[in-house]
């Protein structure tokens, strides 16, 4: 995929739905009892992977006409997958899943892609083993294939070293089948996603500060969820909307719940003219974005912040080369396993399109305000990679070619619909 400088940004864009929100709703839906409607569920291959690893496990699931029907089986009615569980590229189905299997009567089998076979895992195997799972790593190397055998399981009070929502999430889950109360807490908050629908689902859970805590053996019950869109992916197209000259762009039905808001808090502290409409808290708070194109300054992002925009961090990036002054970034070494070593490459090819960036153990330096020329860009099958790289090529002279765009597909598969939709060239 080859992509060109914009002229300007103008008109509407609707997100599609969140995409931890999706999983989630699936999961959690598929251990209640009765039916469980989903509206604007994220049909990108990362929440699909969770649709199939359930359905794999007898829950019947059905997804037509722009709704998604889980018909759950209750908190003991998954049975024993027939061969191994396929995690494509989801690391938030491979470390949610294995909490809920760890309390299973069965056997089971978790593999996944190229990437999802190196993310780290040991960060949920050394948990759920201490609240008595067994749980191994097929190769050794504490990466997918997981083979877990279903046990009886203890509550704890995990100290987590990372602020993990999926971490936090698969001891969680792993509770919901222990033998007493099961507590986690975090160095700082991470998405509270789970501790939100699990509570609506009607799970005994309390959350305070950086601590949740769960009751096991709740009865869940199926429930309507309207998934709002995903902050993660209108961060492209915020960064869009500010750095184009010109642009005014409306971006419809964002989830702003605050721990994930921090793209918002980030960029309008970078100068950023960004206006919320039609605000709505009930449940997953949801707003409009108007977005106007602004004159960026670097700033610096560091602690409390970086779990609410660490997925946004590398389009974060983009807005850092555009902006005056130096942006530095600090506390964020998740990045280097995610879905690629996100340092790594951002620094590769934003010094391949002139700007000077450098890498750092935890984070970036940025001096911002070069103009950026185009380059060849490799996803790294990371579709934040390829996001963030066609808003870098809406500012940059030349022809940006994009190799492996087409993973955009894990979260937004029209991704590139949308935003060509929205460019003047
Ligand atoms: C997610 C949590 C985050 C995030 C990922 C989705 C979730 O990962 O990066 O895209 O849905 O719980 P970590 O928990 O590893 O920080």
């Amino acid at each position: 995929m080859t992509y060109h400088k914009a002229n300007t940004l103008r008109g509407e864009v609707t997100i599609p739905g969140d995409k931890s929100i999706s999983h989630r709703a699936v999961m959690f839906g598929s251990l209640a009892e009765g039916t469980t409607e989903i509206t604007n569920f994220l049909q990108g291959a990362d929440c699909l992977s969770t649709i199939d690893a359930f359905r794999k496990m007898g829950i019947e699931i059905e997804n037509t006409a722009g709704k998604i029907l889980v018909h759950g089986k209750g908190l003991h009615g998954l049975k024993a997958p027939a061969s191994v569980l396929d995690m494509g590229n989801s690391g938030t189905t491979t470390r949610l899943i294995s909490g809920i299997l760890a309390g299973q009567p069965f056997e089971s089998t978790l593999t996944g892609d190229a990437s999802i076979q190196k993310r780290p895992m040991r960060r949920i195997m050394e948990p759920l083993s201490m609240m008595g799972a067994k749980i191994v790593s097929v190769n050794g190397n504490d990466c997918a294939p997981l083979h877990i055998t279903g046990s009886s399981l203890h509550g704890i009070h995990y100290h987590s070293k990372v602020a993990s929502a999926q971490v936090k999430s698969a001891v969680l889950l792993a509770g919901l089948y222990a033998d007493g109360e099961t507590l986690v807490t975090e160095p700082t908050l991470s998405r509270n996603h789970t501790e939100i629908m699990l509570r609506y689902f009607g799970a005994d859970l309390h959350a305070e500060g950086t601590t949740a805590c769960i009751a096991p053996g709740p009865r869940l019950e199926g429930r309507k969820i309207d998934v709002p869109g995903d902050i993660s992916s209108a961060a492209y197209f915020i960064a869009a909307g500010l750095i184009v000259p010109g642009s005014e762009i409306l971006i419809k039905n964002v989830g702003i719940n605050p721990t994930r808001d921090g793209i918002l808090r980030v960029a309008r502290e970078m100068g950023g003219d960004i206006t919320l409409l039609n605000e709505n808290h009930d449940g997953e708070p949801t707003a409009d974005l108007l977005v106007k194109h602004s004159l960026l300054h670097g700033v610096t992002i560091e602690g409390d912040i970086i779990p609410t925009l660490i997925d946004e961090l590398p389009v974060i990036n983009i807005m850092a080369a555009c902006a005056d002054g130096t942006t530095v970034i600090r506390d964020a070494a998740e990045l280097k396993v995610k879905e690629s070593n996100r340092i790594d490459v951002m620094v590769q090819y934003l010094s391949a399109m002139g700007c000077d960036i450098t890498g750092t153990d935890d984070g970036m330096i940025i001096h911002g305000g070069k103009p950026l020329r185009a380059a060849k860009v490799n996803s790294h099958l990371d579709h934040r990679i390829a996001m963030s790289f066609a808003v870098a090529s809406l500012v940059a002279e030349g022809e940006t070619e994009i190799e492996g765009s087409d993973v955009v597909t894990i979260s937004y598969p029209d991704f590139y619909k949308d935003l060509t939709r929205l460019c003047t060239r």
